[in-house]
């Protein structure tokens, strides 16, 4: 299994369709990098309709559902896996608020996010997620080294 190759916490990022167009990769990663965390794998790719329901399908019933799955596809996005200790709390401090108006200094979606849709960055929040949403995008083939 994956946790027989891993040493710290695995959690999975996505830098959104915002950032992307932004040009904010670079910074993005730069941020993920600096905070300690190591990024275990990284790519890019457009989501179809089909995978971002699928990815957000915990969110099928909420009033913002349609929007955001619009949003996601609306161009390609950076999906990571990420590795550390207590890594899935600490990237989903890293991100900050999901609002960005909310969001504290020295954050991702402080400093990059525009809006609560165009938030710039994605994060998993909790292990069970972390682990469906690596799998999700991600073959064991790509993280073992
Ligand atoms: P959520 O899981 O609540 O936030 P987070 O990304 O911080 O874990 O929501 C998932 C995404 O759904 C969020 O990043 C942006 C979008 N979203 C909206 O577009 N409108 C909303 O009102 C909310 C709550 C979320």
């Amino acid at each position: 299994t994956l946790e027989d190759f891993t040493m710290g916490e695995l959690t999975f990022s996505i830098i959104k369709p915002d950032a992307v167009a932004n040009n904010k990769i670079g910074d993005i990663l730069k941020m993920i990098s600096d905070s300690g965390l190591k990024i275990k794998a990284t790519k890019m790719i457009h989501m179809s309709k089909t995978q971002a329901e699928g990815f957000y399908a915990v969110h099928k019933e909420r009033p913002f559902f349609g929007e955001l799955v619009e949003f996601m596809i609306s161009g390609p996005c950076v999906v990571s896996v990420l590795e550390g200790d207590n890594a899935i709390k600490r990237y989903r401090d890293l991100m900050g608020a999901t609002n960005p108006a909310d969001a504290v200094e020295g954050t991702i979606r402080k400093a990059f996010g525009a809006g609560i849709e165009a938030n710039a960055c994605h994060g998993s929040d909790g292990p069970d997620t972390a682990k469906v949403e690596v799998s999700y995008f991600f073959s064991n083939l790509e993280l073992v080294n």
